[in-house]
C-alpha cells in the first residue's frame, strides 16, 4: 500500500500530483470539471446521465488527479458485459472519460490516471476479458497506447440496431394518446394513475406519467422521489427483451437474474400489471 501511494505521487513542477478514488465529497469538484470539459454534451447534464444516474456507475472506478488539494483531473471507467458473438458475452471494462483542467495538462496527469485505473484491485479481481475505449486516433497514439498499453484496432459497424430513442419513445405515447382519446383503444388504462421513471443505461433518464386521459412525460431533474416505479438497467437487456418471442417472460427473466431492476411502490403493484401492455406498445415498436 505505501509502494503503491509512492508510486502514485508525481512532482508537478515543484507540487505534488496525487492520483486517488473519488470519494463522495468530491462529487461537485469532479461535476464541475467533467461538465467545463465536455460542455457540448447534453446541456450540462452530462455528470448525471454518463455518472450518477447510470445504473453502472461504480464510484471506485472514478480516479481523481489533485494538486494541493484542488481536484484538477479525472478518469471513469465502467463495467460492461460485452457480447462478442451471438453466444459468446464476457465481462469487460469501457475506459471512458479521462479529462485534466486545459493548465495542468501536458505534465503527466493524464497518464497518470490512465495507469491509476488500469492497476486497481478492483478491475483487477474481477478477471475482465478485455479493456476497450473508443478514442480520436492521434490522442490513442499519441496518449492511450504509451500510457497504458492500449493496441489499436480496426473498427467497422457490421450492424446497427437503435436500441431506444425517447424522441421515438415521445412520439409512440403520442399516437396513443391519439387512439385513447379517440375512444377506439378498448383496452383498460390504470385508473389510480401512475409514475415510471426510466433510468437505463447510455440514456437519460425519462418517466412516464400513465393517467387515465393519457399519458404524459417528464424529463426534469430529481425524478426519482415522485416516482411509483423505478426501472433500471442496461440498453442492451432491453434490447433481448423486444427481441424476444415471449416478451414478458423475457422480462421476468432480466428481472430475476437482476439484469433488470424495478423498484414499485406496493400500493401500486396491480395498477403496474394494468399498465404493462402500454409499455409494450411504446417501446416495443422499431427504434430507428
Ligand atoms: C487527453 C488529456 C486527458 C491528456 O491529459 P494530459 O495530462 O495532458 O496527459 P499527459 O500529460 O499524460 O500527456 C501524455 C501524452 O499525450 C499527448 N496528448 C495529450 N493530449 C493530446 C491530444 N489532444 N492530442 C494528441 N496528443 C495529446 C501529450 O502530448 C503527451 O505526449 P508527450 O509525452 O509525447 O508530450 C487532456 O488533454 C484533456 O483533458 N483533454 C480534453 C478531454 C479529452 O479529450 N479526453 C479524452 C477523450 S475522453
Amino acid at each position: 500500500m505505501a509502494f503503491r501511494r509512492l508510486w502514485l505521487r508525481r512532482v508537478l513542477m515543484n507540487k505534488e500530483f496525487l492520483c486517488r478514488v473519488f470519494r463522495k465529497d468530491d462529487e461537485n469538484a469532479v461535476k464541475q470539471l467533467v461538465e467545463s470539459i465536455f460542455s457540448g454534451f447534453l446541456e450540462g447534464k452530462y455528470w448525471n446521465w454518463k455518472y450518477k444516474e447510470n445504473p453502472y456507475f461504480d464510484s471506485r472506478l472514478v480516479a481523481v488527479a489533485e494538486v494541493n488539494g484542488e481536484i484538477v483531473g479525472c478518469n471513469h471507467w465502467l463495467f460492461r458485459d460485452l457480447k462478442f458473438s451471438g453466444s459468446v458475452v464476457d465481462k469487460a471494462v469501457l475506459a471512458a472519460d479521462v479529462a485534466v483542467r486545459p493548465y495542468y495538462r501536458g505534465k503527466g496527469l493524464g497518464s497518470s490516471l490512465l495507469q491509476f485505473l488500469r492497476s486497481s484491485n478492483i478491475v483487477k479481481s474481477r478477471n475482465v476479458a478485455l479493456i476497450y475505449m473508443f478514442a480520436d486516433l492521434e490522442l490513442a497514439k499519441k496518449f492511450h497506447t504509451p500510457a497504458a498499453g492500449y493496441v489499436l484496432v480496426p473498427d467497422g459497424t457490421v450492424q446497427y440496431t437503435k436500441v431506444l430513442n425517447w424522441k421515438k419513445v415521445k412520439q409512440n405515447i403520442d399516437l396513443l394518446n391519439d387512439e385513447m382519446r379517440s375512444g377506439n383503444l378498448g383496452r383498460k388504462v390504470p385508473k389510480r394513475g401512475l409514475k415510471v421513471l426510466f433510468k437505463m443505461s447510455a440514456a437519460p433518464p425519462l418517466c412516464i406519467h400513465v393517467k387515465e386521459d393519457g399519458l404524459a412525460v417528464d424529463e426534469s431533474e430529481n425524478l426519482d422521489g415522485n416516482a411509483d416505479v423505478v426501472v433500471s438497467g442496461d440498453l442492451s437487456v432491453l434490447n433481448r427483451i423486444k427481441m424476444a418471442k415471449r416478451r414478458r417472460w423475457s422480462f421476468l427473466k432480466a428481472l430475476l437474474t437482476g439484469k433488470i431492476k424495478v423498484k414499485v411502490r406496493l400500493s401500486k403493484l396491480f395498477s403496474v400489471f394494468d399498465a404493462l401492455w402500454i409499455f409494450e406498445e411504446v417501446f416495443g415498436k422499431k427504434m430507428t
